[in-house]
This record gives C-alpha cells, structure tokens and sequence, in this order.
C-alpha cells in the first residue's frame, strides 16, 4: 500500500542501491574466501625420486571438500591408491575426498583411469586449473602417482594444517622407474621391531616409492618367525640371553645383560603381508642357511652336525656353526619350513642367505664328508653349493625361485639363482655375466648400517664403515656392464643390518636420508646427466617434510645441520 504510493524515480535508486549491496557483498565475500582459508605454495620441486618427465604450468587447481576421485575403471585395487593420499587430505580439509564411478573424465574432480599400454609402475600426472587425470599401467601406477601428488602438496597442509581449498600447480608429470626391484633389507634378527613398526618401516618405503622389503627374518642370534611344525624355533631360538652394547675391532667389551626376544605369530605375518601388499609392497622373507643358524641349531640340536651344545648367539660374529649338510633330517626340515613360508608369503622369490658360511664343521663332520664322497663333490665350497641347489630345488618344488647373497655364486653356483651382491658390486657383474639375475646391494654404496658422518663420537654406536649420503647417491648399479648384461641387472636394495639399532629411532636416524639416495638412484637411474647431487640435495630440503610430519628422526647432515640423536 505504502509502496504504491512511492514515487518511481524513487523506488528506482532505492532497487539499485539494493543491487549494489548484494554485488559488495558477493566481491567482498570472495576477496575473504580467496584471502583466507586457501593454501598453495611457492615452490613444487621437491618430488623425490626425481620423475622421469615434469613440466610446470602458469594456472592452479583449487582442491575441497567438494572434489572428488572419479574412478573411470573398475579396478579394486584403486582404493588402496587413494587411501594414504586421501588420510592426509582429511587433516588438512576435514574430509576424504569421495569416490565415484563415472564412464567418462569429470571436470573439478581427480580422473583416474588406467592404461594398458603403460608399464605397471608407470603413471601419467596431469594437473590443469578444471581437473586433475592420473592415468597408471595398473593400480599401482596410480598409487606412485598419488605419492608425487603428495609432495606437490604445500607444506603446511602435509602439516595438516586445516584449509577449506588447497592449491595444486598446474602440472604435467610423465615416470616410471628405472629398475623393477626396488628394495629395503630389515635385519630383525639382531632385534626385534613390533608389527607396528615393522608396519611403519613399511609405509616408509612407501613413501620412497619401493617396492620390495626384503624381510630379514632368521638369524644367529635370533629366529622370529613362528612355523607350526616346529615351536622350539620361537620357543627357545628367538630368545638370547644379552646383547653387546659396545664392540672394538669386532670384539665385544660390554654387554647389556639382559634377555632380548621376540618373534612373529603366523598371524601377525599374514597381517603385515596384507598391509604391505596395500602399499603394492612385496615382502621376500629370508631363511638364512647354512650359516648363521645357530639360533635354529639351539632349537634343534640334530640339525647341527655336533648334535649338541647350541646356544642363542650373544656377539655380533661370524661364527664356525651351520646346518649339517650330511644328514638328510636338515633338507626334511628345511622342506617343512619352507612349505609354512611359502604359505604366509605370496612373493615369487625366497631368499635363502648363504653368506659367510664358515666349513669348519663340515670338514669335521663325518657325514657332511660322506656327503662330498657320494656326490662326488671337489670340497666344503661345493658342499655349499650342493646345499643351496638342494633349497633350491625344494623352494621350486613349491612353485618358488631363490635369491641369495652372492657367496652362493661359490663352488658352481646356480644359473637360475637370482643374485644378491653385497661384497662390492664384482658379484653382480659376475652373475650378469654368467646369464643371472642379479640385485645389486654393495656395501660400498648401500649399507646404511655404516657411518654417515667422519666424526663418529657424535654418531650412534654403528658396526663401522663410512657411507655419506653422497657417496650413497654417486652409485652407478650398472657401471662396468655391457647392454647385454645390463639386462640382468633387477634392480638396487638397501641393506640395514640391526647390530646396535636396538629402536626403530636408531634404524629411521641410520635410514634416512640415505635410503631416498637409494630410491633415487632405482626409480630415476635413466634420468643420466640430468641427476646431481646438489639438485637432489634441493628436492630433499623439500622432502623432508615428509619425514617431519610422521615425526621420523632422520641424520641432517646433507642440510648442513649438525645435530646427532645419540
Ligand atoms: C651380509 O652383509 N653378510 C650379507
Ligand atoms: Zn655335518
């Protein structure tokens, strides 16, 4: 009524003053929002190992809440891809990013498809200002595609820092890697790490991009796997009675004196194989023989070629005892073990040890001489290689192939064997020559056992050695090898043997960063020229956050910080 009478000039100005009011409102509304609660950053280097291909755009993908992963292929294993990317975002935006099914690309939405014509650990990576595609060889493309997603991500979000909208650059990122095995080496028979941890160690290689934990599982001083048929493994062989905690020239001059134990029920192993397997991690369980298995000679004497007087080991040596290789009751028992493992184990491969195998016992032993007279064998070197191809063919007989370290080259080894050098890189290359596969894992280059500073009375107590991080990275696994044998190269491990490591702080200061120098030199080792220390050395100043938010200790020397965890 009122209105009515309003003069229409009037109500004019009063409708466009209205109008302005609500445009004010809509600019200042997002001037707030775009100032706010949005996070990018500055610099999107730091992807370690280096990808292979990576071309940075202008524009940014602003990801929320609202985004999603749209699946263009059915593959169940997908989930597993975007679950650990998807668990970080949640910190950071409250929420995991939903999945759909959809035939075709979505635009404000994650697009992951899958291509047959990529290798299996390939991916594409494609960031524009509309959408995001990945597209992988399999599911775990995808998954290594999401790790580099990761690093692009800012820092303070891997730092979970609550945003409403991230931003991504505009990106696009062709890799795959270089060598197919890509490997880390626990020793767990020093000491033992809870399935927790062992878990841990496991998203750890992860997030380097590896592919295979080689599980060093059986021991001297300590057998950490239960097997059914035989309980006295883990009743009596997976405790010993103390520790050295301080050793000069290989000779202990302190102990701790208290009992260290631990094994892994069948359970919790099928349980950590699931988990790696989530993580497209292969685990490749290792039973050390005919050496160091005076842990499993405690449990069962007769396995010994003495038959008695075993027990746990306490000194980190090589000692003079091993499986007798006479007595047929060893290969029915190693028969036994060995069908409960492959049981637990879905891995191709077995590793079976075979280093530093002392003969001693074997040349007193008259059945282990019996042996070497009815095979007409030359000696006890050939005595061990008949050992390792008798496994062998009991690993094969289950539909398995062996890895060994490269001592069971020794005595004519076996040309179906895949190769494990770790005394320098000259077993390898001989292994190549002769038509095997071949792991390169030289001490020289992978033990992150080793010293990684020369100044070692500000390190953790270590076995010895001295292996900085840039030395670890300068390793060439291919050096000295034709194109023909380079072919039998499988790929690269790094070994970390647990002698004074007796908490997973101690293992993850000795690991890291050395074990990125390693993922680098496997995952991007065709990079060539284009990979130097101090551009790695740029990257891993970016990298570390990574370690920083899972709160891992890592040594800090390459970022010219001093500061020691002992
Ligand atoms: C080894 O380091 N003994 C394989
Ligand atoms: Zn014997």
């Amino acid at each position: 009524m009122y209105l009515l009478e309003i003069h229409p000039l009037k109500k004019y100005i009063m409708l466009s003053i209205r109008l302005k009011y609500w445009i004010l409102l809509c600019f200042l509304l997002m001037i707030f929002s775009a100032c706010g609660e949005k996070i990018h950053r500055e610099k999107y280097y730091g992807v370690v190992p280096k990808p292979n291909v990576m071309e940075l755009g202008q524009g940014r993908f602003d990801l929320s809440r609202r985004t999603k992963f749209c699946f263009l292929d059915k593959d169940t294993l997908l989930r597993y891809s975007v679950e650990n990317f998807n668990t970080i975002i949640e910190k950071s935006i409250g929420e995991k990013l939903d999945i759909i099914i959809s035939d075709k690309p979505v635009n404000k939405s994650i697009n992951i498809s899958l291509d047959s014509e990529l290798e299996e650990e390939a991916y594409r990576l494609q960031i524009c200002s509309n959408r995001i595609d990945i597209v992988g060889g399999t599911a775990k493309g995808v998954f290594y595609a999401l790790q580099t997603m990761q690093q692009l991500l800012p820092n303070s979000v891997l730092e979970g820092e609550q945003a409403d909208r991230i931003e991504l650059p505009e990106i696009k990122i062709t890799d795959k890697p270089y060598f197919k095995y890509r490997g880390a080496m626990l020793d767990v028979g020093r000491y033992y790490f809870k399935p927790e941890e062992i878990k841990q160690f496991i998203d750890v290689l992860a997030m380097h991009k590896m592919n295979v934990f080689h599980w060093h599982l059986t021991e001297d001083y300590g057998w950490r796997i239960e097997i059914k048929k035989y309980p006295n493994l883990t009743k009596v062989g997976s405790i010993r009675e103390k520790s050295p905690y301080r050793m000069e020239r290989g000779k202990p001059i302190q102990f701790d004196n208290k009992p260290h134990g631990g094994f892994y029920t069948q359970e919790e192993i099928r349980d950590i194989v699931k988990y790696a397997a989530e993580r497209f991690i292969t685990i490749i369980p290792e039973i050390e023989l005919p050496g160091h298995a005076t842990a499993a000679l405690a449990s069962y004497p007769y396995l010994g070629c003495k038959g008695k007087d075993y027990k746990v080991e306490t000194i980190w040596r090589v000692t003079d005892e091993a499986f007798c290789a006479g007595r047929e009751s060893t290969f029915k028992f190693l028969d036994d073990v060995f069908t409960e493992i492959v049981d637990l184990f879905p891995s191709k491969y077995v590793h079976i040890g075979g280093d530093e195998c002392r003969k001693v016992r074997w040349e007193a032993c008259p059945m282990c001489q019996k042996r070497i007279k009815d095979e007409h064998l030359k000696d006890e070197i050939e005595l061990q290689s008949y050992f390792v191809k008798r496994v062998e063919k009991i690993l094969q007989s289950k539909g398995r192939k062996i890895i060994g370290w490269d001592e069971i080259l020794e005595g004519g080894g076996s040309s179906t064997a895949t190769v494990m050098s770790w005394r320098g890189v000259e077993g390898g290359i001989e292994a190549a020559k002769k038509g095997n596969r071949v792991i390169m894992a030289p001490s020289s280059y992978c033990y992150l056992d080793f010293y990684q500073s020369k100044d070692m009375s500000k390190e953790p107590l270590s076995i010895g050695g001295y292996l900085p991080i840039d030395s670890v990275y300068s390793f060439d696994p291919l050096k000295g090898l034709t194109t023909k044998e380079s072919n039998y190269i499988e790929g690269v491990q790094a070994n970390i043997w647990t002698a004074f490591m007796d908490t997973t702080e101690i293992v993850y200061y000795m690991a890291l960063p050395r074990l990125a120098a390693v993922a680098e030199v496997a995952w991007s080792y065709q990079n060539g020229e284009t990979l130097t220390y101090s551009d790695f050395k740029d990257r891993m100043a970016d990298f570390r956050v990574l370690y920083d938010i899972r709160e891992l200790p890592y040594a800090k020397y390459m970022f010219e910080e001093n500061d020691s965890i002992k």
